[in-house]
């Protein structure tokens, strides 16, 4: 029934892997050292967020689809927090003690690869880089030589600028701060990626000099050794700009968070979802679809989310954690997190299930309901502003309007039983430790402290009397 995502895409790449393990050895260094002053953030510029996920973990997932020999990290800044972030297990992370460039760094890593294997160095801060590009550089280096990925920008401030001799050979790469007003014309621009053998790379590390603005040790500096060598660099042409985005300021992270839930949404869309506005539509975190199921304006989803077939969700509404089963209505505004839904259950306008919920199949939550740690039996209803909390309800149940169970003493949680086909009247409250029994039935505004025997009314209201001689207060002077 779920498709998952980049079912395409997965495949064409087991193909290329099985080229690529046969031919090369691929070992990357990954660049995620800087601070990132531009941010002006106390969190390490990699582990800012695109899609609720580090910008560093972004980088490092589409490296492994490579699935290389080895990926080495050079960490600096924020050392302790980048590693604790980053879930990858088998990394070899390479301390570099001050940020004196990015030659520098790949300096740092180099000596851990292997001579004989060809390395790809990657920076942290361009999340938006596909697998298939990666493995189209890695099957450009066969032959001694170093590859530049490099684009044509519409706006290539920021970046290095390719510049080019008469005859369009590749020669070198200028900062965009060390750059000529000429050169800042240029509009081919470097994307940040190389692929080089280590053995080159690490020889052409060793001579790079510092003689720039920055007083920084450049990567981009080896491209001029690596023209001159034999045979001589050459690039790689990307022509989606998208992928190329490198994140230094929040304007640009916050460019590269759409374009990426865009990219989310067109996955979604081929497989089967209904988008009624892609640019209105969150995903930060995993969602598989099964068929038919629509989702309406400025919902967010987050963690890992499973829709079944033909669900419905309404607008503005958060769900996270979450398994909806088949046939499910979620209406507008709902907030579900942690929650397992079942197939033909109702939920909202206006209703927030809390963690460990579950709903069986065709129950309903109205509005206003708050409910938490409790599993509803199929067909039980609960309509209007009422708080569950730490409950077992059976099956074919009705929960009025108001009805509140009093699971916390200020101290511990207790639970609420309530059975099968019992019926617990409006503006009830049920103070737990308590259990209702099968087809009992609570009178309205009781307060149940005791358990209620099974098909019996059990009411706890006062009686009503009518003052007779009682005259409404009038204001002075009247
Ligand atoms: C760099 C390139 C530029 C390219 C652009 C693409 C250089 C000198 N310039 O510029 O040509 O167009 O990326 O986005 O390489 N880092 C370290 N240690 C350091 C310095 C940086 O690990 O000492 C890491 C950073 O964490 C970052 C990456 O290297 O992830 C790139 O550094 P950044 O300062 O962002 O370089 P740019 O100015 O963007
Ligand atoms: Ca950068």
């Amino acid at each position: 029934m779920e498709a998952p995502l980049n079912f395409g895409i997965k495949r064409k790449i087991s193909s290329w892997r099985t080229i690529l393990q046969m031919e090369n050895k691929t070992e990357v260094i990954v660049l995620a050292a800087g601070k990132g002053k531009r941010m002006h953030s106390a969190t390490p510029k990699v582990l800012q967020e695109v899609g609720g996920r580090p910008l560093l973990q972004h980088v490092l997932d589409t490296v492994r689809s490579i699935n290389p020999m080895k990926i080495h990290v050079v960490y600096g800044f924020g050392g302790q927090q980048v590693r604790e972030a980053i879930s990858d297990q088998e990394l070899n992370w390479v301390k570099q003690e001050s940020q004196l460039g990015t030659g520098d760094a790949a300096a740092r890593a180099i000596p851990f690869v292997e001579q004989t294997s060809n390395v790809i160095v990657v920076y942290g801060d361009v999340p938006l880089i596909r697998s298939e590009t990666l493995f189209r550089l890695v099957g450009m280096t066969r032959s001694e030589r170093l590859v530049l990925l490099t684009a044509m920008a519409t706006d290539a401030s920021g970046y290095g600028r390719i510049i080019r001799d008469e005859n369009g050979r590749l020669e070198r790469i200028i900062e965009d701060l060390d750059a000529s007003e000429e050169e800042k014309m240029i509009r081919e621009i470097n994307v940040g990626l190389i692929a080089a053998p280590a053995r080159l790379l690490n020889h052409w590390l060793d001579r790079l000099e510092i003689s720039n603005v920055q007083g920084e040790r450049y990567l981009t500096d080896v491209v001029e050794f690596a023209t001159a060598s034999s045979p001589p660099a050459v690039t790689c042409p990307i022509t989606d700009l998208d992928e190329a985005a490198g994140i230094n300021s929040r304007s640009e992270l916050a460019k590269a968070e759409r374009i990426f839930q865009r990219r989310q949404a067109i996955d979604l869309m081929a497989n089967g979802l209904t988008l009624y506005d892609p640019a209105r539509f969150d995903l930060r975190g995993t969602l598989s679809v099964g068929e038919g199921s629509v989702i309406d304006i400025n919902v967010v989803i987050e963690g890992e989310v499973r829709l079944g077939d033909r669900v419905t969700v309404g607008p503005n509404c958060i769900i996270r954690d979450s398994v909806i089963g088949d046939d499910v209505v979620i209406e507008a505004n709902c907030v579900i997190d942690g929650a397992k839904i079942e197939e033909g259950c109702n939920i909202g306008p206006f209703a927030r299930v809390r963690p460990d919920t579950e709903l069986a199949p065709r129950s309903k939550l109205g509005n206003f309901v708050e409910i938490k740690k409790t599993r509803l039996g199929s067909g039980t209803k609960v309509n209007h502003l009422a708080y569950l909390g730490d409950t077992t309800v059976g099956k074919e149940v009705n929960v009025g309007a108001g009805v509140i169970t009093c699971n916390y003493d200020g101290v511990n949680k207790h639970r609420t039983i309530i059975e099968d086909g019992a019926f617990i009247g409006s503006d009830s409250q049920l103070v737990a430790p308590v259990t209702v029994g099968k087809d009992a039935t609570i009178g309205a505004g009781s307060t149940i402290r005791n358990d209620a025997p099974p098909g019996k009314l059990t009411i706890t209201r006062a009686k009503a009397k009518t003052l007779q001689n009682w005259r409404r207060p009038k204001k002075k002077g009247e």
